[in-house]
C-alpha cells in the first residue's frame, strides 16, 4: 500500500466507474484500508500507533487523489460534452410569405380606405355596451320587439354590443355636429350557423350635418359598393325597411346569380341583403342631445363578413374563425404584396 503504487494506478483509471471500483477495493468496509485497521488489534501499543498513523496517511493522500481524480474525469466528460453540443443562436432564414393578412382585416382595411378618401373618420367603442347605448339611447325601449330580433348576450346589467351602432350614440354624445366617422368593429349575438357566427364584424357609418339627405346617402352607398366590388354597373336595390333608429329605412340588395355552384354577384335576378340604412330618427338625436331642428343626417350599417365572402368567395362563415393554416394561407393576403399595400 505504497503512495507510488496508488497513484500509478489512479493514472490508469478513466471514468467514474473504475475509480469508483478503486475506492471500494481500498477504502469500502470490506476493503484493504479497513482489513489493515482491524489487524491492528493483534499490534503491541507502539506498533499499533506506529502503523495507525501511516494508515492515516495513507487514507488522507489517497482520499485527497481520488478526489482530484473525479473532478478531473468530470472536467473531461464537460469538456467533450461541450465540444459535440454546439448551441446556434442564429435565426432559421425568414420566409417572408410566412405571415398572412386575415381576409376580414384585409376587407375593413378596404372598407376604411374607400370611406376614408370620402371623409369619414375611423371611431371605435368597446364590446361591452351599456344597455342604454347599445338600445335605449336609440330608440330601442325595454320590451321592444326588435330586442328580440337581436338574440343578446347579457352580462349583469351590461351586454355584448349587438350592432356597432351604440358608436353613433357615443360619437353624438361627445361632440358637435358635423360628424362623419365610420366604425368597424365585433359585434355579438347568440346565433350560429353556415352563415351565422355568434361574434363577427359590422362597418357602422354616421354623418350629421345641416344639409345632408336621403340621396347623399345613397350615393355614398353606391360609390363605396362598386368600389369595393370593382364593378362599375352594379346592379342593387334599396327596399324600404324598418329600424327603430332611423327613419326612413331601408336596405340595400345587390343582384346576384348562381350557375353551377359559382356565385357570381353584382348582375342577375336573385337578390342578396348587404347593408341596412337610414336617415338618423330625430329621437335619437335628441337622446343623444343633438338639436333636431338644426341637424340631421344618415346611418348606415353591414356585416363585413358578408362583404367579405362575396369578394372573396367564401362560403361558410364559420372558416374565418377555425384557424385553419391551410385556409389562412389560401384566403390570406400578403402583407408584403405591392397591390395588397396599396389596396388594389
Ligand atoms: N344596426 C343595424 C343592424 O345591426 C344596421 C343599421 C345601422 C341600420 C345603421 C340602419 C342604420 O342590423
Amino acid at each position: 500500500m505504497d503512495q507510488k503504487a496508488i497513484s500509478e494506478s489512479l493514472a490508469k483509471v478513466s471514468s467514474i466507474e473504475d475509480l469508483e471500483k478503486l475506492r471500494i477495493k481500498y477504502l469500502g468496509k470490506k476493503g484493504l484500508v479497513s482489513l489493515e485497521m482491524k489487524s491492528l488489534a493483534s499490534l503491541s501499543v507502539e506498533q499499533k500507533k506506529i502503523r495507525g498513523q501511516e494508515l492515516n496517511i495513507f487514507k488522507n493522500f489517497f482520499e485527497k487523489k481520488l478526489k482530484d481524480k473525479k473532478d478531473e474525469i468530470e472536467k473531461l466528460i464537460i469538456n467533450e460534452k461541450l465540444k459535440k453540443e454546439k448551441l446556434d443562436t442564429t435565426l432559421p432564414p425568414r420566409d417572408f410569405n410566412s405571415g398572412k393578412i386575415h381576409p376580414i382585416s384585409q376587407t375593413i382595411f378596404k372598407t376604411i380606405e374607400i370611406f376614408g378618401s370620402m371623409g369619414f373618420a375611423v371611431k371605435s367603442g368597446p364590446d361591452i355596451e351599456t344597455d342604454y347605448n347599445n338600445f335605449t339611447a336609440l330608440n330601442i325601449p325595454d320590451h321592444h320587439p326588435a330586442r328580440e330580433m337581436q338574440d343578446t348576450f347579457y352580462i349583469q346589467d351590461k351586454v355584448l354590443r349587438t350592432h356597432t351602432s351604440p358608436v353613433q350614440v357615443r360619437t353624438m354624445l361627445e361632440s358637435k355636429p358635423p360628424i362623419r366617422i365610420i366604425v368597424p368593429g365585433r359585434t355579438y349575438r347568440s346565433d350560429s350557423d353556415s352563415t351565422h357566427t355568434p361574434m363577427f364584424h359590422q362597418i357602422e357609418g354616421l354623418l350629421i350635418d345641416n344639409f345632408s339627405t336621403m340621396a347623399h346617402l345613397k350615393g355614398c352607398l353606391i360609390d363605396f359598393l362598386k368600389e369595393f366590388f370593382e364593378i362599375n354597373d352594379l346592379k342593387y336595390r334599396f327596399r324600404p325597411s324598418y329600424f327603430p333608429f332611423t327613419e326612413p329605412s331601408a336596405e340595400m340588395d345587390i343582384a346576384y346569380t348562381k350557375t353551377n355552384n359559382v356565385l357570381k354577384f353584382g348582375e342577375g335576378e336573385d337578390w342578396l341583403e348587404i347593408l341596412g340604412c337610414g336617415m338618423v330618427n330625430p329621437i335619437v338625436l335628441e337622446n343623444c342631445k343633438i338639436d333636431s331642428s338644426k341637424y340631421q343626417g344618415f346611418a348606415f350599417g353591414m356585416g363585413i363578413e358578408r362583404l367579405s365572402m362575396l369578394k372573396y368567395g367564401i362560403t361558410d362563415i364559420r372558416s374565418f374563425y377555425e384557424s385553419d393554416f391551410r385556409w389562412l394561407n389560401h384566403y390570406g393576403f400578403n402583407p408584403l404584396d405591392l397591390s395588397s399595400l396599396l389596396g388594389l
